[in-house]
């Protein structure tokens, strides 16, 4: 079993949805010793944006790529190839703005790719990272959990159905900038969530 964690905090220390996807990701592998663990953290290593140059050389055939085109698409194909070969994906996902991390959403851009995670066929849009299982860990300052606010939980759920992923459990961390015992009742809240979610 291999485990793809993602780590989108733009915090390397400290992080709340870092530490409970590690929290997470143990109780799995104490379930299953032999599963292999790659841990990406966005916050040390960020994804590059998909930005002009990115688009440029994504779309520039293969052989005709100048070095940076090449290096910028392999960064790409290095995503894809890592959640590819996941069996179970774990991502901690903090609120900033309503919505993702700009790490995790250039993440997302990087592994969303005709051809190679999902594609259009005379049936509409097929996504092909299917027979995964997903663990995304949310956390918020504030209480958003299925309200008409929570458009993080609607994106994630519709981008990563849409590339095949649809056996998500979701994990809600919140009330964290809300006094110390909301953000203690939060993260055992979240605690008893994951237990919940992996028995
Ligand atoms: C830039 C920024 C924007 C935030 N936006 C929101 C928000 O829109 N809603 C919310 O409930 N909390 C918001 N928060 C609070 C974070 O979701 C909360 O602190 C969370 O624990 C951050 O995750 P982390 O501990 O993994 O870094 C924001 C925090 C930051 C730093």
């Amino acid at each position: 079993m291999n485990i793809l964690q993602i780590n989108s905090s733009a915090r390397s220390q400290g992080s709340l949805s870092s530490r409970l996807a590690d929290r997470l990701v143990a109780s799995l592998r104490a379930a299953h010793p032999q599963a292999r663990l790659t841990l990406r953290d966005l916050a040390a290593r960020p994804h590059p944006a998909l930005d002009e140059m990115a688009l440029q050389a994504l779309f520039t055939p293969a052989e005709q790529r100048n070095a940076e085109q090449s290096a910028r698409v392999a960064q790409d194909d290095a995503a894809i190839d890592e959640i590819k070969a996941a069996d179970v994906v774990v991502i901690g996902a903090p609120m900033y703005n309503f919505g993702v991390s700009t790490q995790l959403k250039n993440w997302i851009d990087a592994i969303s790719r005709a051809r190679a995670t999902f594609e259009y066929t005379a049936d509409g849009p097929r996504g092909l990272l299917t027979g995964k299982k997903v663990y995304v860990v949310l956390t918020r300052g504030g209480r958003y959990r299925d309200t008409g606010n929570d458009s993080q939980v609607s994106y994630l759920r519709t981008v990563l159905g849409f590339l095949g992923m649809t056996d998500i459990e979701w994990v809600y961390a919140e009330g964290l900038a809300l006094g110390p015992d909301a953000e203690r009742e939060g993260l055992a809240d979240a605690e008893r969530q994951i237990e919940a979610a992996l028995a």
